[in-house]
């Protein structure tokens, strides 16, 4: 089977979201290895919306270390509750910064990044990593980018049972 993944650039986004969401589906599906899950799934996310930055942070022990990922370099570490990845991870719950200079305690990896949005990944509950997305322009995000990647990260919840 070729592991390719190819969303019509002339879809609207939440179509592209809904052929994506199924192309990963069937693209995760014989695979068990969680770092080689994530890795498919940012470059998929990048490739088809060209977001400047999209990966993971995995909590390990009182942090968030960062994981698979497409784009530039960016932090290895965040604490509990700091930036919008540590304070997503706190309230478990989905953040879009729609720009992201308004955002107190926002840690810029990459002065490009102007919005974001962060999605916690969960294992029995708890938060298990973060899929962060970021993008070069203002105002990027909105509820359509969070229900949509919130069922992509329900298809890597699936895996984590
Ligand atoms: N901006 C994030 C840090 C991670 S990078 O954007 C890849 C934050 O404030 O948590």
């Amino acid at each position: 089977m070729a592991h390719e993944i190819n969303i019509p650039d002339n879809l609207k986004k939440e179509e592209k979201y809904s052929v994506l969401r199924s192309a990963l589906s069937s693209l995760i599906s014989d695979e068990t290895d969680i770092i080689a899950i994530l890795s498919n799934v940012s470059s998929a996310i990048q490739e088809t919306f060209n977001f400047l930055w999209v990966g993971f942070y995995l909590v390990k022990d009182k942090e968030l270390v960062l994981g698979p990922f497409q784009g530039p370099v960016a932090c290895f570490r965040i604490k509990f509750g700091q930036g919008v990845c540590g304070a997503s991870w706190k309230s478990n719950k989905s953040i879009i910064v729609p720009d992201v200079n308004k955002f107190p305690g926002h840690i810029a990896c990459s002065s490009m990044s102007k919005s974001e949005i962060v999605i916690p990944i969960r294992k029995e509950n708890e938060v298990f990593a973060i899929l962060d997305v970021d993008s070069s322009n203002y105002n990027d995000f909105g509820e359509v980018d969070k229900k949509n990647l919130n069922k992509i990260v329900n298809l890597i919840e699936d895996k984590l049972i």
